[in-house]
Parts: C-alpha cells; sequence; structure tokens
C-alpha cells in the first residue's frame, strides 16, 4: 500500500520556541511490511470482544473496524493477518445492520502473514470480523502456572511490536495508520485482565472487563495481558501491576517514577496519555521492556534491588514522546522511534540520578555501537535509514537504531547547546503530535529548525551522513565518564599484573561499572584471571542478569568452563532476547559449543516466547546451514 502523510505546512507556534516550516518535499511513507491499502482506506477506531481461553490457547470473537474512505470507491479493503481462523466478515453503513460480505485469505507469507481481502459495498463504513487465533500465534505466549512467579494461575501476554499484531487482531497493521480502540475482554474468573488503555487500578476481578483508548494509536502498541496480577500505587498517576509475590519489591524498585515523569514533562511538554503504569511480566517476555501506551510492560529482569537497571523505565517512558506521540513512518524509519528515545531516556536519568550516572550509560551505550562497527562485516547493515530495509523488521533491533541514533542527537546537541536542541525537538513533538512520521520529514525539520536558522555550525551533509551512510561521520563527538577513566587504570594493571586481583577496588561498583570492565576485557585475558575475578566477586553467582550477560559473553569467549552451569540455568529461567541471543551466538562458534547450546535449547525453547523462538532458531540456522 502506499502511503501519503498529507503534507502540512506548520505555523509558528510562539510558545516555546518558533516551529520551522516544513519546505521540502516529503517522501511518500510505502510500507513493505504491511498489505493493508491504506491509500483506499483509513482505520479510525477498533472494537474488539475477545474470549481468553488457556485450555485452547485461543483468543477468539470479534473485532470491529470504523473506516475513513481515502478517495473514491475502492472496491475491496486489504487487511494484515497471519494465522488467524476467520469465519465471517460483516459489513454495515454504520447505523444500519450488519450484512455478511464476501472475503478471501490470500496466501500464507512466513514474515507478512495472508491478506485478508473483504468485498467493500460503496456505503459500508464498519467491517466486523470474526476469528480465532492459532495457539501459535507469534505475538501471544500462554504460560502454565508453572512457569509464573507464583505457580498459581495461568498468564498470558501479547507483544505486538513490531509486525505481530496481525497474529491477535485482523488490522492495517502499519504504523502509518492510527487508531482509538476500545474493548470487552472475558478471561477465567480468577484472572485479571490490563491493556494498553485505562485500566481501573481496583478493577474487581470477575473475568468481565472493559477497556478504551481514546488516544488514536498506531496497531503496534495494542496490548493485553492476563493473569494473577495484583497493583500497587507508586504515586497520584503512576503504578506497577505485578504477580502478588513480587508486586511490593517491584514499587519499591519504581519508586521514582512519578519525578522521571515530571522530569520528562519539563523536557518535551506535558504527558499525553493520562495515567502511567507498569507491568511486571513474567521472565520469558521477550523484550526489556515495550512501551505500550499508559502501560509499558517490562522484564522482571529489571528489578535489581537497586535501582541501577531503571533506566528502562525512563526508556519505555519516553516513548510516550518518541514513538507514541509521534511515531516512525514505516519500520525503516525506526531509529526515529528508538534513537530519539535512547537520547531522551539519558537526559531523564541524568535529571534524576545525576550526571555521573549518566554520562556512564552513554558510555556504555556508544561503546555497544563501537563493539558492532569494529566487529561488523556487512557495512550495509550499519545504516539508520537503509534504502532496503530487513525483510523482518524485529532484525532491525540493535545498536545502529538506538545507539547510532541517539548519538547523532547527542552531536546535534553539543553543536547547537541545549537550550536550542531542546526547543527544537519540543517544537518537533509538537509539530508531529499524534502522527507517523519519515526520516525525510525529519531531516526537513532539521534544515529548517537548526541547520539553516543557525548556519555555520553544522551541514545537511554531515547529518545525511548520520542516517544514510556506514562509516561514522568524520569528526563525531563521543561522551566521557570520569568514573570510567578509572576503571580504565584499573582494568590496564590488572590485566599488566601490576595490581592484584585482591586490590581491585570494586566497593563502589553497580552493575553499570561492571559492565565496562567486562565488556572491554581482550581476547588475552586467561581463563585464570578469570578464575580469581569469579572467586572474588562470584560473578557467576550475581542476582543482576545485566551484570550476568556481561560476564557470561567473557565467559563463553574464553571457554571459561566453571560458568557454564551458571549459564545452563539463565538460558533456562530467561526469555529475553537482549540477555540470551548473544551466549547462543557466541557458543555456536565452536563445536563444543554448539553441542552444550544445543542440549540447552531443547529444554529452553519451549519456555521462550514465539517471538524469540524465531529469533534463536534463525541464530541456529545461520550457524549451521543445512547439511541435508
Ligand atoms: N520498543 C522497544 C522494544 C521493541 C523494539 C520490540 C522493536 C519489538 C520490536 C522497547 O522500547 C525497547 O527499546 N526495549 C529495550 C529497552 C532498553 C533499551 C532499555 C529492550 O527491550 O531491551
Ligand atoms: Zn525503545
Amino acid at each position: 500500500g502506499v502511503r501519503r502523510p498529507r503534507q502540512r505546512h506548520q505555523r509558528s507556534v510562539r510558545s516555546a520556541a518558533p516551529a520551522p516550516t516544513v519546505t521540502t518535499p516529503v517522501r511518500q511513507a510505502d510500507d513493505p511490511h504491511s498489505r493493508a491499502n491504506v491509500e483506499a482506506f483509513h482505520t479510525r477506531h477498533i472494537a474488539l470482544d475477545l474470549s481468553v481461553d488457556f485450555e485452547r490457547r485461543q483468543l477468539a470473537g470479534t473485532a470491529e473496524l470504523d473506516l475513513e474512505r481515502i478517495g473514491a470507491g475502492a472496491p475491496k479493503l486489504v487487511l494484515d493477518t497471519r494465522d488467524l481462523q476467520v469465519e465471517a466478515v460483516a459489513v454495515s453503513t454504520g447505523e444500519g445492520p450488519w450484512t455478511d460480505t464476501p472475503y478471501a485469505l490470500g496466501e500464507r507469507d512466513a514474515i507478512l502473514g495472508s491478506a485478508l481481502s473483504i468485498d467493500m459495498p460503496a456505503d459500508a463504513q464498519r467491517v466486523r470480523i470474526t476469528y480465532r487465533t492459532s495457539p501459535q500465534a507469534s505475538a501471544l505466549q500462554w504460560l502454565t502456572p508453572e512457569q509464573t512467579a507464583d505457580r498459581k494461575a495461568p498468564f498470558l501476554f501479547t507483544q505486538s511490536e513490531a509486525i505481530h499484531a496481525r497474529s491477535w487482531i485482523p488490522c492495517q497493521d502499519t504504523p502509518g495508520v492510527r487508531a482509538a480502540y476500545d474493548a470487552h475482554i472475558r478471561t477465567p474468573a480468577n484472572v485479571l485482565a490490563v491493556m494498553s488503555a485505562e485500566n481501573e487500578p481496583d478493577a474487581p476481578i470477575d473475568g468481565d472487563y472493559r477497556f478504551a483508548m481514546p488516544q488514536p494509536i498506531p496497531s503496534y502498541l495494542i496490548a493485553l495481558a492476563v493473569g494473577d496480577i495484583a497493583f500497587r500505587s507508586t504515586g497520584p498517576r503512576t503504578g506497577v501491576y505485578a504477580e502478588p509475590g513480587i508486586v511490593d519489591a517491584a514499587a519499591r524498585e519504581f519508586e521514582d517514577t512519578e519525578a522521571m515523569l515530571q522530569t520528562a514533562e519539563g523536557l518535551y511538554g506535558p504527558y499525553a496519555w493520562g495515567r502511567y503504569d507498569l507491568i511486571i511480566l513474567p521472565p520469558s517476555f521477550p523484550y526489556g521492556g515495550m512501551e505500550n501506551p499508559r502501560l509499558t510492560f517490562a522484564t522482571p529482569t529489571v528489578i535489581a534491588g537497586d535501582k541501577s537497571l531503571v533506566s528502562l523505565v525512563a526508556h519505555e517512558m519516553a516513548h510516550s514522546w518518541s514513538g507514541n506521540l509521534v511515531t516512525n513512518a514505516t519500520w525503516r524509519d525506526f531509529w526515529l522511534n528508538e534513537g530519539f528515545t535512547s537520547y531522551f531516556t539519558n537526559r531523564i536519568m541524568e535529571a534524576v540520578y545525576g550526571p555521573e550516572r549518566a554520562e556512564m550509560e552513554q558510555v556504555l551505550s556508544a561503546e555497544s555501537l563501537r563493539q558492532l562497527v569494529q566487529t561488523s562485516k556487512d557495512p550495509a547493515t550499519l545504516v539508520m535509514a537503509p534504502e532496503h530495509p530487513a525483510a523482518d523488521p524485529d532484525d532491525a533491533v540493535g545498536p545502529i537504531a538506538y545507539d547510532r541514533g541517539s548519538l547523532f542527537l547527542y552531536n546535534l546537541e553539543q553543536t547547537y547547546g541545549r537550550e536550542r536542541f531542546d526547543d527544537f525537538l519540543k517544537s518537533w513533538f509538537q509539530a508531529h503530535r499524534f502522527q507517523s512520521a519519515t526520516t525525510e520529514q525529519f531531516m526537513s525539520f532539521l534544515d529548517d529548525g537548526l541547520i539553516r536558522r543557525y548556519p555555520g555550525r553544522y551541514s545537511m551533509q554531515q547529518a545525511r551522513a548520520w542516517v544514510y551512510e556506514s562509516p561514522l561521520p568524520k569528526g563525531a563527538t563521543f561522551p566521557k565518564s570520569a568514573e570510567f577513566d578509572e576503571i580504565d587504570q584499573q582494568r590496564d594493571a590488572w590485566l599488566a599484573g601490576t595490581l592484584p586481583t585482591d586490590e581491585l577496588d570494586a566497593d563502589g561498583w553497580n552493575v553499570l561499572h561492571w559492565q565496562y570492565f567486562l565488556d572491554r576485557l581482550p581476547g588475552s585475558t586467561t581463563t585464570e584471571q578469570l578464575s580469581a575475578l569469579d572467586q572474588r566477586f562470584a560473578l557467576s553467582r550475581t542476582h543482576n542478569r545485566i551484570l550476568a550477560r556481561s560476564w557470561f559473553i567473557v565467559a563463553i569467549d574464553h571457554h571459561y568452563q566453571q560458568a557454564y552451569p551458571a549459564i545452563e540455568e539463565h538460558l533456562r529461567t530467561v526469555g529475553r532476547m537482549y540477555l540470551i541471543t548473544p551466549l547462543y551466538r557466541g557458543l555456536l562458534k565452536t563445536p563444543e559449543g554448539l553441542r552444550f547450546a544445543k542440549r540447552v535449547y531443547a529444554t529452553a525453547r519451549p519456555g521462550y516466547h514465539p517471538i524469540a523462538q524465531t529469533a534463536i532458531d534463525r541464530i541456529f540456522a545461520d550457524a549451521e546451514p543445512t547439511k541435508s
């Protein structure tokens, strides 16, 4: 489908900053990851009525779509679906009764799913699809009670980003279309349902739940979780949902959420979504966090006990502006979501926890970019807005969108100074509220709002190099951290043998310091040195999963066998891809590692989310090209 973002001339907003005028033509955002004919119809509202069946691992019910016709009389509406069993389709004029209409499901593509083509009479404005999901639906993970923290009730959660909404809702599954939604969700009577919508914090647990999301959002932000879920308030408009056994620890860990929200509003304008709540999911949640509006979904591995990983909350919260308010028009423009959010996260962290903490997190981000650039074999994969995006948009999650993207914005901030840059970002969010935006729209906004407004500091050519070329631009500025400089000195001395392990001064270190220490250990580090480190600091037994990840990567690289039982336990109990995919990748580099990884994966795989299963199946397939 071809989507034409109607070009709008921004009138100057006289409040914070004069809004620049868009003068250059805007690329048409054609989304290669959707079959929907968005040039003919836009969904304006979705009404879901779904029953949650844990025995059959199935959602069943109806989705009603209110449609706006763009241009004249297209005879068919095309929606995205994947593995849906469609039972009936009916249309209505809006007021009139429902009448059945012919429809056809197209051939199934492994990544895109099947297009659902629906005959649309000229006066039809609404369509109702009666359907069931497949037990294999890629967005859904169905957990038995044994797979939850409290082991009492089954659990279900969705993950719709990037293109998995279509596996549980027939829809125009492209971030270029926004719709409001409401939902009626029926569950067994002993579990609670929550959604990325207005939730009643004190809803009675009775198996019958209603939700409304009045603001228009893209399909990838529709989300549902069902389980034995309790709630604790952490502030006037913030709180946390989690299984009863961990909800108090979660409320303590995230007590600064309201402070973060106030900081964010101070930077880039009012929070647009009412409440901001978190839900802590079981450990198989495949991401660290997911910015579902009003209700961030998060991994339990973020509860470290010392708030050392709460930048994840700042990150998902920042998406309330970058991503949820101003949305990437297609997955090619993904860096507009994640690069902006990573930059914004760091500003929140600086304001709430101080510049030293923020600098460390910035350096770690630049480090993961540096490592990727160093090891990458294909320069095309280093481009932020590639001409030909990945076949599967889930594959674009990595340091390019996040860390290259935020480093670009950090360089702009350094060039123009904070005040001007903040005014500029604020006007970007203001001018594109509740819209989707392309990379090219941002580039012309940048040209008008900074480059030509304050001439002689930066060029469009430099900006284009960040976005469209692979090498990092010459003269790029990198963040620095004094605390990390000290760690470099200790690491060097320890490696050279002039600083004995017993005298390493790690008393004040948290996970960030350890990450920096471990991620930069050279290949020449000996197993004796690793063993001494492990004995003194019990690294293999750490409860911090981010620290464990860094340590296990080193252990695997150096075949440090003593850590393998802990690695096995980690791979079996955690499903967050960031924490496990680098370990599988490392293990698959040697025959012994491959044997170990295969054995562990055979038992761990059924506990992973379908998205993680697909990602790790791919890692194995790439490592052993079919030998049949
Ligand atoms: N929106 C992403 C997660 C995502 C991206 C899901 C693409 C599916 C496709 C989320 O905001 C995110 O970036 N999560 C990170 C958090 C981290 C950077 C603090 C994660 O899960 O690790
Ligand atoms: Zn993100």
